[in-house]
């Protein structure tokens, strides 16, 4: 069937329930591009955005995306800030919201070193935990959380950027309390507390040979061991120059090889100028001073960075189009510019452009190219 595309201002208004009947059934929209291939179009969600505190960005999130994950309500520090005392309010309602609106939810994240809860790794005396305590806590956080959403929650990332960019394990308190077999016991609590959810391992910077062999070697060892893991996300916080698109290729190469399905989990594209010693990533920690000139587009992106935009944005889905059969989700780390983590890291106070909704939510240019191609 000839599929006609049109722009979001139209998408809005057909949500609006104010379409003419052509329009309604002509409407393809990332979701929908994705989807002919079976691939989740997701968003990162926050709390404002699903207590319905910025109505525009809930249109966009419904009409756009069929699968949401949270940015920041299910991590550790904000969902068990004290021992015993969980505030599940605002996971609730993310989930809740997915539900109503038919969307493969993602829990982000359990076990990670960053916005871990300030208690989780110390006794009452300030004292560093036992490796016996730590795994029942660890356990517990698992259970505890998916436990609760039970058969309403489509995967979960377990462990989150477990891995340094040479290969090596990060020294989380996790692997230095525990060792390298918290992965397999967290994998193997995740499988039995909700047989029925995906799991997966999740990290930045995938595109580094040294990352790229050692998640390989590691999804291979942990398999052997009796874990699954039904992907591996590639969180894809991307820039101008980064990452290599080859190497970018070839992990997601590696990563099929090994069975496991392909998910790009936190895309977006800052193209603000880098820092001295910005070596790219995401380590949520880098934090440097900021600078007028490091902050060029206040007023908006000029002709040249647009251009740069659009093509680079084409560039990441051109591959991903070639390797449609590897990949089982596409998310955006956000719905907006305008709540773009990006315009707070590497430095704060910025104005980034990294995402496909701008600052007043309506789709960018390139999206329709984006569509198109699928
Ligand atoms: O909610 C508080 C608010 O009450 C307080 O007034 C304000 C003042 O700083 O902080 C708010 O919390 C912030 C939170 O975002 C919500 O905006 C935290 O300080 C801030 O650290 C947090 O940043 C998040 C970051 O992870 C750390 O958790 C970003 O939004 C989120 O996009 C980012 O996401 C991570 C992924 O989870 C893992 N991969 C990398 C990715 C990007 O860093």
């Amino acid at each position: 069937m000839k599929k006609i595309f049109i722009s979001l201002s139209i998408v809005a208004f057909v949500f609006a329930g104010c379409s003419t009947q052509t329009a309604k059934d002509e409407v393809l929209t990332l979701k929908d591009a994705l989807g002919r291939h079976n691939i989740l179009a997701g968003v990162a969600v926050n709390v404002d955005e699903v207590a319905g505190r910025t109505p525009k960005a809930q249109d966009v999130i419904t009409a756009n995306f069929s699968s949401i994950v949270a940015e920041n309500c299910m991590k550790q520090e904000k969902i068990v800030p004290e021992q015993n005392k969980y505030f599940f309010d605002d996971a609730d309602q993310f989930v809740d919201f997915g539900e109503k609106n038919g969307m493969k939810i993602i829990g982000h994240c359990l076990v990670w070193h960053s916005q871990a809860a300030p208690w989780f790794f110390t006794d009452d005396k300030g004292e560093e935990v036992s490796r016996d305590t730590l795994i029942s806590r660890m356990k517990n956080h698992i259970v505890t959380l998916m436990t609760r959403y039970k058969g309403r929650i489509y995967g979960w990332d377990v462990v989150n950027e477990a891995i340094e960019d040479d290969g090596a394990f990060r020294e989380s308190p996790y692997y230095k309390i525990i060792g390298p077999d918290y992965i397999e016991i967290a994998l193997k609590t995740a499988q039995e507390a909700d047989p029925d959810a995906e799991l997966y391992l999740n990290d930045y910077s995938m595109s580094k040979p040294g990352k790229r062999d050692k998640y390989v070697e590691l999804v291979k060892s942990l398999k052997a061991k009796g874990c699954r893991i039904d992907a591996i996300g590639m969180q894809s916080h991307n820039g101008d120059d980064y990452p290599d698109l080859a190497e970018y290729e070839k992990s997601m190469d590696a990563f099929a090889a090994c069975g496991v399905k392909v998910m790009m989990t936190e895309l977006d594209l800052n193209l603000l100028p880098k820092p001295e010693d910005f070596g790219g990533g995401a380590n949520v920690g880098d934090d440097f001073k900021y600078r007028q000139e490091l902050d060029p587009y206040k007023e908006g992106l000029d002709e040249k960075a647009q251009k740069l935009f659009d093509e680079r944005y084409l560039a990441f889905f051109k591959i991903y189009e070639k390797h449609k059969e590897q990949i089982s989700r596409i998310t955006l780390w956000g719905v907006s510019d305008k709540t773009s983590w990006l315009n707070n890291w590497p430095v704060e106070g910025r104005t980034s452009y990294p995402l496909l909704f701008d600052r007043e939510y309506n789709p960018k240019p390139v999206l329709q190219k984006i569509v198109e191609l699928f």
